[in-house]
């Protein structure tokens, strides 16, 4: 393992907390949910190729195999967001964006003295199978964050450790809705990939966790009705999740829907992310850019790095979005969990017919 040790493992390990919102808040998320879509794939939000969303899972590409594709990671996981980089996106859910109790757990998560809400996002997802071998969640660093850089980039930086230095201090709260016991855990690494994983069960509803995602690898797990899990026939990375007019939803592709499931076989999360900083000068130095990375930076700093450890790679044109350059960089600080929970297991996918 070539990633800094410090760079994976949580400030403190994720606490569980109950009652997140109240009965008036979850109805103004959920109405967000319900009137805004449709909601796109994750998949389809922050990738355009298979290697840049092999950079952010924690397998390399598999060089034995067949070359994958985006296809293969195809799962019904859809996002939409309440708001980002300190914006809140709809007017019924800004105070709770903006709400003192969701900053204060990651303030006091951290003993930090200042704090701004970043990213409230949410997740849809379907019945699935547990695919997600761990992964991180988008790290920020003074200049660089997930709003202004590929996803690949900042996996990629997280795990090589060579940016701490940069890095703005951040918490997560994320509230669950899935009130089946059928799978649908939460699988973590508080100790690091290469120790035993633990795991909070189901089922939840308007509770969840403050954690430190952006340091601690961790897991949806599979949900929804077992013998519903296999891929809709014709979902694209276009497909997307919309209402059903009724209380369900459908996940539609062009004109055609592919599916349709029960509220019940759903699993909701809210995500909320605040940036926090110990002190003033901390504070300044991020919001007065006195010491930001750029990408040129970052890149750089890469590229020597895979320098000193003598890995051969062609210099790239445009490294942004090379494919085999970030297949390289993806190989150098490759991190997998040693082992998954034994009541959450790490599914295979079964190749869909052409
Ligand atoms: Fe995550």
């Amino acid at each position: 393992m070539t990633a800094h040790p410090k760079s994976l493992i949580p400030v403190v390990p994720p606490r569980l907390i109950q009652d997140i919102f109240t009965e008036e808040e979850n109805e103004r998320l959920f109405h967000v949910l319900k009137t805004k879509g449709p909601w796109r794939l994750i998949a389809a939000i922050y990738f355009k190729s298979a290697e840049e969303l092999l950079a952010v899972s924690s397998r390399g590409p598999d060089s034995e195999g067949a070359k994958p594709t985006l296809d293969d990671f195809l799962s019904l996981a859809f996002r939409g967001f309440f708001g980002n980089n300190g914006l809140s996106y709809h007017d019924e859910i800004h105070e709770v964006f903006y709400s003192h109790k969701l900053l204060n757990l990651v303030k006091d998560m951290h003993g930090a003295k200042y704090g701004a809400p970043y990213l409230f996002q949410f997740n849809i997802q379907g019945p699935s199978g547990g695919y997600d071998p761990g992964h991180f969640d988008g790290r920020s660093w003074r200049g660089l964050d997930p709003t202004n850089m590929p996803a690949w980039l900042g996996s990629v930086m997280a795990k090589s450790g060579l940016f701490d230095a940069w890095e703005v201090k951040a918490g997560q709260v994320i509230s669950y809705y899935y009130r089946s016991d059928i799978d649908g855990g939460f699988t973590y690494w508080p100790n690091g990939p290469d120790q035993a994983p633990e795991r909070f069960a189901a089922p939840f509803w308007n509770s969840g966790i403050v954690t430190d995602n952006q340091h601690m690898y961790h897991r949806g797990e599979a949900c929804g009705p077992r013998d519903k899990r296999e891929l809709p026939s014709g979902t694209t990375l276009q497909s997307v999740l919309q209402p059903d007019g009724g209380s369900g939803w459908n996940v539609v592709d062009g004109d055609r829907v592919l599916a349709n499931y029960a509220e019940n076989e759903m699993r909701f999360l809210f995500h909320y992310s605040a940036h926090v900083f110990s002190d003033m000068a901390d504070l300044k130095r991020y919001y007065d850019h006195t010491d930001d990375l750029t990408c040129d930076q970052a890149l750089g700093m890469l590229i020597d790095d895979l320098r000193r450890q003598r890995i051969p790679f062609e210099m790239p044109t445009d490294p942004m979005s090379d494919p085999a350059f970030i297949a390289t960089l993806t190989r150098a600080y490759a991190v997998s969990p040693a082992t998954y929970h034994p009541q959450a297991p790490l599914d295979i996918r079964q190749k869909r017919a052409a």
